[in-house]
């Protein structure tokens, strides 16, 4: 016994040192282990990766006899395949993490011998195939997490026998299909997230013994029907979010739950009362069809309810049913309040940070009381009847950062607005009796006062045209020159402070940069006359084009074809000397020509009117670089020339021109939009020369096929130009007229770049993107240059392409009426879109649809989709914008059919 005992002690001391003397002990698992290393790890990383000590990694486990138990090899950046006889060879696996790489389908079938596993993930990688049903051999699996691939079909039921299954984690993917009872009747699930996939049918009827759930998020999917009362006996579920799905009825089976404290179930069309939520902490249950009052339903520790556009009502009083310490965000914006303002009880809501009371039929003033919120930074009254003045105690709001009162009957004086340094956005337009404060006018522009009577005669004081203009109806025509004059000077304003804040941060405009506001006024003048450039003139050819002495000595710079050897002479050539007969169109940028370079090179020739604030160098390094920046969603800048004052810019010619003129409809509806806004296009005009354009197509049918991809394309685009590895870049000009189509109606996004390189030209278009596409925040003062700003201007586009129409301008059917008091028709389509989504009967927005697009439900239902897309991208706020990445995710799960006409 006693020699048998030191021999072990010996056999084992031996076996150590013999581990340290060759590293961590060798095994067929470790060499299995090294064979699936071999396959997917990038071979910039081989060389520093040493395979001879795999078991002292820390991402690798192993017993001491190099039996493999845990592997955790995360954003490693594994690609390919997971061979077979590799990991699953590990029978001793307990753990495996393959999170964050980029491994791709299909998954060998022996992973689902690893019967010892409790712990497997193979989130955000790349597979994409049907989830195997001998899943069920893994039975003593506690977490599984297969969330962010592109696993498809249905859920397998066995994942019902997976008795010790705790965590599943399924968001993320396209699973499609009902869910069945088995995945609901597992009494260990703790955790399940079925998130963003394409579930539809309804839930099971009986879902029982989830006794033990803490958290269940089915969001994003397409399920409808009732809500099981079975849900009743979660007693433990703390996080329910059912949002963004079809789902109808009542919430009655929520009725009491003692432990729920998120209750997130926006974006359905839920009926019925608010039921008892006594636990709450976050509810947000906006976009449905609640109705009641608000009642002491909340919990003590409620801090955020979003209870915006529904069919809720009762007196704004009954807020006091969720003030409470911990109270910070109160949305119930878009339902039918009503009652005085003044009796809500603003001291009890000292925590307040977020208040949005916008469009109900809210009476009274606002109390004094407001004034203790003091930690108050967004505030949204508008489209109410809120009556009296602005309190003097909003001094008080000193963390106030958006404050919109538009739209109600407010009087009085607003000076004390001008003390809270923090304000963003302000919005008091369409209070007819208010104070005019000029200050604030300078500040936010015209537009955060537009309706306010006593800002007009003011701003009209300045330039009143002849008497003799104004015929009959003065009083109309006064107050349209009013406002006209006004915006003039409120733009003006802005515009002058934007300027000056951006030469002096940019160090651009390497001509005028000393020169005093004053003088760049007096500069703006002068130079008008100068500034119309090429694009003035009545005959075929120019002054500019006549003062160029020698223009074959003038160079073309091409990026890709130096060795065509073109020169300005090419230029004047192909396009007749500039002749009128070869513009295409006319941008805010400046005029463009079509020509035909040697060697057969179709391409547009952009004649920048804002150019010369650019010095040569300058110029040509800027062009340099934007050429750079390719992807096959933009216009490529193939080339330039700088003659003179003059910076032309070559880019490759799209034979479909842009993607306004496709949508505008029929020809005789296209009259009397403002140039300046849209590119001129005259189908009746023969181009002689070889360069034509083709003219518009009798019937203008963009298919939904065709729109759906010139939507992705262009988001696409912006997706590379926000968050590419090489660019970080901010379009600031994205609008239908930019959107160039190819051939094969692919989109290419113009200009690319020039906006912000002539950020400091004269044109205020571009201080602050293009009228009807520029987001609310490029008026404010303040408001930056952000890639929210695109997302803004590229939901618009979105707009446009489901429903047809402009932006500004065109003719927006108007159900019930706008805004409740003082406020316009709605004039824009963005308001527009917003007033159908509030409405919120499906036939209204279905309505909105550019019938021309769709021939079958389906289309129907898809171009619904990307309309609330455009929506979302729309917010006003541009923190509640999705990232043009998300949209790109978005945009890509919604398939049309190519087919359909
Ligand atoms: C690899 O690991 C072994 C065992 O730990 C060690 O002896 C060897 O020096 C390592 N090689 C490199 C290149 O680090
Ligand atoms: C993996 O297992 C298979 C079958 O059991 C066997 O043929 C193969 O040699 C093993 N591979 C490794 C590297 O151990
Ligand atoms: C995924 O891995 C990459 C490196 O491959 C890393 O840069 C990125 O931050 C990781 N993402 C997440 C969400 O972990
Ligand atoms: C659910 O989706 C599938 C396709 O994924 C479809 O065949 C089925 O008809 C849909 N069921 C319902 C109730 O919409
Ligand atoms: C608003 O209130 C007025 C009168 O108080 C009422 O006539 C109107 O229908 C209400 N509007 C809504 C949308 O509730
Ligand atoms: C308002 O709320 C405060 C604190 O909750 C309370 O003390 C006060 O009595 C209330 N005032 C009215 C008029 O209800
Ligand atoms: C207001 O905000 C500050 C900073 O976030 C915080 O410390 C303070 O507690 C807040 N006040 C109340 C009454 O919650
Ligand atoms: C505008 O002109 C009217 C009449 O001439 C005058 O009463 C008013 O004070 C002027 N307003 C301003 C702001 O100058």
């Amino acid at each position: 016994m006693g020699s048998c005992k030191c021999w072990c002690v010996f056999v084992i001391c031996l076996a150590s040192v013999f581990g340290c003397v060759y590293g961590s002990p060798r095994s067929e698992e470790v060499t299995a282990l090294e064979n699936f290393l071999h396959a997917v790890l990038p071979s910039s990383s081989f060389t520093s990766f040493n395979f001879s000590a795999i078991c002292s990694w820390e991402k690798i486990r192993c017993t001491e006899d190099g039996i493999v138990t845990g592997i955790f090899l995360e954003s490693l950046d594994l690609r390919g395949y997971i061979p077979m006889n590799t990991l699953g060879n590990l029978s001793s696996l307990s753990e495996l993490s393959l999170y964050n790489n980029s491994l791709q389908s299909p998954i060998p079938p022996d992973i689902w011998s690893l019967t010892n596993l409790r712990y497997l993930s193979l989130s955000l990688n790349s597979f994409e195939e049907e989830l195997s049903t001998q899943l069920s051999h893994l039975v003593k699996l506690e977490r599984l997490d297969l969330s962010q691939n592109k696993f498809y079909g249905p859920i397998p039921q066995q994942i019902g026998q997976l008795n010790h299954l705790q965590y599943l984690y399924l968001g993320f993917n396209s699973f499609s299909g009902s869910l069945s009872a088995d995945v609901f009747t597992n009494p260990s699930l703790r955790v399940l997230d079925i998130s963003h996939n394409e579930l539809n049918g309804s839930l099971p009827p009986q879902p029982t013994n989830l006794s033990n759930l803490l958290y269940l998020n089915l969001s994003g999917n397409s399920i409808s029907g009732k809500l099981p009362f079975g849900l009743s006996a979660m007693r433990t579920l703390a996080t329910l979010d059912l949002s963004n799905n079809s789902f109808t009825g009542d919430l009655e089976s929520l009725h009491g739950l003692p432990s729920l404290e998120q209750v997130i179930l926006s974006f359905n069309s839920f009926t019925g009362p608010i039921p008892l939520l006594r636990s709450s902490k976050i509810v947000k249950m906006n976009s449905n069809l609640l109705s009641g009052h608000i009642q002491a339903v909340f919990g003590p520790q409620l801090s955020v309810l979003d209870l915006s556009s529904n069919s809720l009502s009762g007196a704004i009083s009954e807020l006091v049913n969720v003030s409470s310490p911990l109270m910070k965000h109160i949305d119930v914006s878009s339902n039918s309040f009503s009652g005085s303002l003044s009796l809500v009880n603003f001291t009890s809501f000292t925590a307040l940070e977020y208040l949005d009371l916008s469009s109900n039929n809210i009476t009274g003033s606002i109390p004094d009381a407001i004034g203790d919120s003091t930690n108050l930074t967004y505030i949204d009254f508008s489209n109410n009847m809120i009556n009296g003045s602005v309190p003097q105690s909003f001094v008080h709001l000193t963390s106030l950062s958006h404050l919109d009162l538009s739209c109600n009957s407010l009087s009085g004086d607003v000076t004390e607005l001008t003390r809270l340094q923090n304000m963003k956005y302000l919005n008091l337009s369409f209070n007819e009796n208010l104070g005019c404060n000029f200050a604030l006018v300078a500040a936010f522009g015209m537009g955060s006062f537009s309706g306010v009577m006593d800002c007009r005669p003011a701003a009209a004081n300045i330039t009143l045209p002849p008497p003799g203009s104004l015929r009959k109806g003065k009083i109309n025509l006064g107050i349209v020159v009013g406002v006209v004059v006004g915006c003039v000077l409120g733009l003006g304003v802005v515009f002058m402070i934007f300027s000056v804040v951006r030469c002096r941060k940019k160090g651009r405009w390497p001509r005028h940069s000393t020169l005093s506001l004053k003088q760049r006024v007096g500069t703006f003048k002068e130079d008008s006359k100068f500034m119309s450039g090429p694009f003035s003139f009545e005959s075929n050819s120019g002054p500019w084009v006549a003062n160029v002495k020698n223009a074959t000595s003038v160079p073309v710079i091409m990026f890709e074809k130096p060795l065509l050897n073109l020169t300005f002479a090419d230029l004047l050539r192909a396009t007749s000397n500039f002749n009128r007969e070869t513009q295409v169109s006319q941008g805010g940028l400046g005029p463009v020509y079509s020509a035909m370079l040697p060697g057969d090179l179709h391409v547009s020739i952009k004649v920048l009117i804002d150019g010369r604030i650019l010095t040569n160098e300058v110029a040509a390094s800027e062009f340099s670089s934007l050429a750079k920046i390719k992807h096959p969603n933009l216009v490529p800048l193939l080339g330039y020339c700088i003659v003179g004052e003059e910076r032309l810019v070559i880019y490759e010619f799209m034979k479909n021109g842009g993607l306004h003129r496709w949508l505008l409809g029929s020809p005789d509806c296209s009259q009397g939009f403002p140039p300046h806004n849209h590119m001129y296009y005259d189908v009746s005009r023969d181009l002689a020369s070889r360069a034509t354009v083709e003219p518009l197509p009798e019937a203008v049918n963009l298919s939904w096929g065709v729109r759906h991809k010139i939507a992705l394309g262009l988001a696409r685009a912006l997706a590379f130009l926000h968050h590419g590895q090489s660019v970080k870049l901010v379009h600031r000009d994205v609008k239908a007229s930019n959107v160039m189509l190819d051939e094969e109606f692919e989109p290419h996004l113009a200009n690319t770049g020039l906006a912000g390189l002539l950020a400091g030209s004269e044109d205020a278009m571009f201080a602050g993107g293009s009228p009807g596409y520029a987001p609310p925040e490029y008026g404010q003062s303040g408001g930056k240059v952000t890639s929210m700003g695109d997302v803004f201007s590229y939901g618009v586009v979105l707009l446009e392409l489901v429903t047809g129409k402009k932006p500004i301008g065109d003719t927006y059917e108007d159900e019930e009426g706008a805004g409740t008091s003082g406020c316009p028709a709605i004039n824009d389509l963005v308001g527009w879109i917003r007033m159908l989504m509030h409405e919120k009967q499906s036939g209204s927005l279905i309505r909105a649809l550019d019938s021309r697009a769709y021939e079958d439900p389906i289309s129907q239902g898809q171009m619904l989709e990307v309309l609330r897309i455009g929506y979302l991208c729309t917010a006003d706020l541009a923190s509640k914008r999705p990232t043009i990445q998300q949209v790109v995710g978005l945009l890509k799960d919604i398939a049309p059919n190519m087919n359909s006409p």
